[in-house]
């Protein structure tokens, strides 16, 4: 493993993996990113001059463009973060979800298989198990769960996920799949709860919580995914899957009134709006494979991640300010303005 085709990497996790591969290993990264509205290239600033990092703009849904920047740069390793991410886009609308989620993996897929590449690592996600019953702290989502997916965004990343394993099978191409649960941390799109969250308590706007508030989902600090993912490239074995998740179930709304709180803002900003349609209930992983295989755990306790979330969110106002006009004012009126009660 010489040479890693980042794809996304100009998106949240994308970003913080690219970072911390090149302040921890000596891998020369090429990150080809077509820059949607979740793709910021200042989420790389700290890099972009490092020599070993490479950008390319690029659709990993065009073959000819995934098929030059892998020849061109001697790619021998794939890890696929490119997707549409957010549950509530693919609600508004399942097209492009349908187009870069599961067309364009099977596009990159080809091109793995026909330019002979060594690893390919999916970054897929605990929704294609479906939901958990909330009265059943026991259960908890192994890899021998089933796939059931209740959103277009879980479908298709579910869709993926079954190429993934096709190929695989099929072709023998050496293939690994992640899903992890939520992540949390530094430069990711405030659509997502806990920087939307952070970012309205600053501002003193209502903070829009779904329904009762009681839907769970367990939070893991960004980078304890990154490391994640390089345990499994280096020590996981082709053609399994590997969960990973922080041990760390919240109530959302117990997670809303922890931001405010560490804010100093009140709870009178909490606005309960109309629930998400098909909102599953509850996430929570078993990471044990991860764990007892490949030597993985989270470094990060959630207490010590959000405070250090929250401090970046405070700091960086111009960064998350920048983002959320434009276009994003635009999908905050779609997606909200009928949720208000
Ligand atoms: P994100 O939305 O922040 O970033 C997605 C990136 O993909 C952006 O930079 C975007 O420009 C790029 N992209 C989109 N379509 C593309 C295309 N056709 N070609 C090339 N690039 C394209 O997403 P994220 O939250 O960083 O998630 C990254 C990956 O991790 C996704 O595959 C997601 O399903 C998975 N995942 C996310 C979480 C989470 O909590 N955020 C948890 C588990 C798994
Ligand atoms: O579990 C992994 C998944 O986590 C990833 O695969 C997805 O890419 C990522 O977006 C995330 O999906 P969720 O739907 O769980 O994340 P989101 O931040 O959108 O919502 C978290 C919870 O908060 C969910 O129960 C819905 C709720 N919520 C969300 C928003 C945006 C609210 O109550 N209000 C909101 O405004």
């Amino acid at each position: 493993m010489k040479n890693i085709l980042v794809t996304g990497g100009a998106g949240f996790i994308g970003s913080n993996f690219i970072k911390y591969a090149l302040y921890n290993y000596n891998y020369n990264i090429v990150n080809f990113d077509k820059l949607t509205y979740a793709g910021n290239l200042e989420n790389l600033i700290d890099v972009e001059f490092n020599d070993k990092y490479k950008f390319i703009k690029g659709d990993i849904c065009n073959k000819k463009e995934t098929e030059s920047a892998v020849r061109e740069n001697e790619i021998d390793t794939i890890i696929n973060f490119a997707a549409e991410s957010h549950v509530d886009r693919s609600i508004l609308g399942a097209k492009e979800f349908i187009n870069t989620n599961v067309m364009g993996t099977l596009t990159l897929l080809e091109v793995a298989k026909d330019n002979g590449i060594e690893k390919f690592l999916q970054v897929s996600t605990d929704e294609v198990y479906g939901s958990l019953p909330e009265d059943r702290k026991d259960l908890l989502f192994t890899e021998k769960n089933p796939v059931t997916t209740n959103s277009p965004y879980s479908a298709s990343k579910a869709s993926a996920d079954l190429l993934c394993n096709a190929f695989y099978h099929t072709f023998k191409l050496p293939v690994l799949i992640t899903r992890c649960s939520n992540n949390y941390g530094p430069y990711q799109f405030p659509e997502k709860l806990i920087p939307l969250m952070i970012a309205k308590a600053i501002n003193d706007e209502k903070l829009p919580v779904y329904g009762d508030g009681k839907n769970v989902r367990d939070w893991l600090y960004v980078d304890d995914h990154c490391s994640a993912i390089f345990e499994t490239l280096h020590k996981g074995k082709s053609g399994e899957v590997y969960n990973v998740g922080g041990n760390n179930e919240w109530y959302n709304i117990d997670i809303v009134k922890l931001i405010l709180n560490k804010l100093g803002k009140s709870e009178n900003l909490i606005q309960y709006v109309k629930d998400r349609p098909g909102h599953d209930r509850r996430y929570a992983i078993d990471s044990s494979k991860i764990m007892n295989e490949l030597g993985w755990k989270p470094a990060y306790n959630f207490e010590s991640g959000i405070e250090k979330t929250i401090r970046w969110y405070t700091k960086n106002s111009d960064w998350w300010k920048k983002v959320m006009s434009g276009e994003y004012l635009k999908y905050y009126e779609e997606n909200y303005g009928n949720k208000v009660n």
